[in-house]
């Protein structure tokens, strides 16, 4: 699977970890920035790496920002993304088995590393159950008609 990585400065410092467990778990990534500490706005970073999903240039997006709402919010604006704030294991699981979750979002101020690492992997190798799931999924499609 590929995954798109992005990040304001507020999420900088998460970047590495997640990198090292896509890596453990043998995924491929691109990460798409912000690669310093200066500050910018994170609605730009979500765009920019929800985008390479739209476009199939990637499977899965995590967005980083100090809390992961920023990121989120952003990303749910954008049709057919389906972000999520995750901040434990259980969670990161069920956005992907009943949520067919496309883009997880991390706050790099609230999670330690290593439960941002184990949250990543339950989000990767978590498969979407589809059935039930899939209706409802149909039915929040609909909702961006409107
Ligand atoms: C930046 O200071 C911070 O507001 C941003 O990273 C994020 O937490 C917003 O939701």
């Amino acid at each position: 699977m590929k995954f798109v990585i992005g990040n304001d400065h507020g999420g900088i410092d998460l970047v590495d970890s997640i990198k090292e467990a896509l890596d453990e778990l043998g995924h491929e990534y691109e990460w798409v920035g912000t690669f310093d500490k200066s500050s910018c706005d994170y609605p730009d970073i979500a765009k920019k790496a929800c985008q390479k999903v739209l476009d199939n240039e990637a499977d899965f997006a995590i967005l980083i920002c100090g809390t992961g709402i920023g990121m989120s919010i952003s990303a749910n604006k954008i049709n057919s993304i389906r972000a999520c704030v995750v901040t434990d294991t259980y969670s990161a699981k069920m956005a992907r088995e009943h949520n067919n979750s496309n883009c997880l979002c991390l706050g790099a101020r609230v999670l330690g590393t290593e439960l941002a690492k184990m949250i990543v992997k339950e989000f990767a190798n978590a498969k979407f159950q589809g059935d039930r799931h899939q209706r409802r999924i149909d039915k929040i499609s609909k909702l961006e008609e409107n």
